[in-house]
């Protein structure tokens, strides 16, 4: 089917898909062209003025809101940032996004996206760490770049591994890859998500061929900063028998609410644990006292021994009990912290554990 623009200035042709998940094929349709317009602005001239129908999703025309997604000449790309003068005289061809299903002409069912973005541990801070957070600011750098994603999804369509196998549950995809990347990295993030990339995010189905790279609107280094490092840390901690053996002896620290390990009994019921045995904690009595904790109760109090300074001389005084809400800062494990711990192997050892 061909529809004629008015008599008006120059047009440009363009080819745009019309169907449904049953059947399509592309229409041709005229638009005059106008100085600086984009490819969406060409959607909605023909919306407006030919089909009323034509499906499309859009919401801000400035490529932030990540909704105009589509092929244009067969590249993933933004309809809103696409400058129709850059293919010349060229026909335009427009399809909707092709690794996920088509719901009507350019509108694909994009939610299988945020049902994998659930199934991703969010932040996870350190117990009792302070709020507002403090980060310096050479620490915070690096995620900025992560951040920057607006969940336009041009990285998963022209992804292989998602697009030319119809199958979803090998590989999250490299906008989830971001996502992750964004969260191990940041400075104050506890939680290890190495186990899901090697498991059900499937971080190795990714090759590096650098093609989401390539598509990312926000020029995000995909590949280069989010993958190849994941990549990197999922290696060391699946496969480096030293990396395994130090997380033996230097367990993480354990981050705030629920943990799984480190949960004490009440009959039977398993209590949220923000402590572990060895964690150096500061307590609000007098003088705010550096703590080691020996024990975590049954009842949720914590055993602790309180670090006391003779001149240059200094020794751990307990056990004493003190509520959790006796903790203003928990500063993770000793090992970590440094504080005392010659002293603390010398008369603790028999506490501890
Ligand atoms: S580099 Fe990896 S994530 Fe990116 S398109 Fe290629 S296989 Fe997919
Ligand atoms: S990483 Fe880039 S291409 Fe992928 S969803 Fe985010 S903004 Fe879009
Ligand atoms: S309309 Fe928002 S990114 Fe294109």
């Amino acid at each position: 089917m061909t529809t004629k623009a008015p008599k008006t200035t120059s047009s440009i042709v363009f080819q745009v898909f019309r169907g449904d998940d049953a059947a399509g094929r592309e229409e041709r349709f005229e638009v005059p062209a106008v100085e600086g317009m984009v490819v969406l602005d060409a959607i909605h001239y023909i919306q407006a003025n030919y089909a009323n129908d034509l499906a499309c999703r859009w919401n801000c025309k400035a490529a932030k809101c990540g909704s105009c997604s589509a092929e244009i000449n067969g590249r993933p790309r933004l309809m809103c940032k696409t400058r129709v003068d850059e293919f010349g005289k060229d026909e335009i061809h427009v399809w909707p996004m092709r690794a996920f299903p088509l719901i009507k002409d350019l509108v694909t069912d994009v939610s299988w996206n945020y049902q994998v973005n659930k199934e991703i541990p969010g932040f996870t801070p350190p117990a009792n760490e302070p709020v507002p957070y403090r980060m310096l600011p050479e620490d915070t750098e690096r995620v900025y770049e992560y951040r920057k994603c607006i969940e336009c999804f041009l990285c998963q369509d022209v992804c292989h591994v998602l697009r030319n196998h119809d199958d979803k549950s090998m590989y999250y995809g490299p906008r989830y890859m971001v996502r992750i990347a964004a969260l191990e990295m940041h400075p104050l993030d506890t939680e290890r998500r190495t186990g899901l990339l090697h498991g059900k995010a499937g971080v190795g189905m990714c090759n590096i061929t650098k093609c989401c790279q390539e598509v990312c609107p926000e020029h995000i280094k995909i590949t280069d900063n989010a993958i190849i490092p994941l990549k990197e840390r999922t290696t060391t901690d699946a496969y480096d028998p030293i990396a395994w053996m130090l997380r033996k002896v230097r367990p993480r620290r354990e981050p705030a609410g629920i943990t799984g390990a480190q949960t004490s009994e009440l009959g039977g019921v398993r209590l949220p644990q923000r402590f572990a045995v060895k964690d150096v904690v500061r307590l609000k009595s007098a003088g705010r006292p550096f703590a080691r904790v020996g024990g975590v109760r049954p009842d949720g109090k914590l055993e602790v021994w309180i670090l006391k300074m003779r001149g240059t001389q200094q020794h751990w005084k307990g056990p004493s009990v003190v509520d959790t809400s006796e903790v203003t800062n928990n500063y993770g494990p000793l090992d970590d912290v440094g504080i005392g711990s010659k002293l603390f192997e010398q008369t603790l050892t028999d506490h501890a554990e």
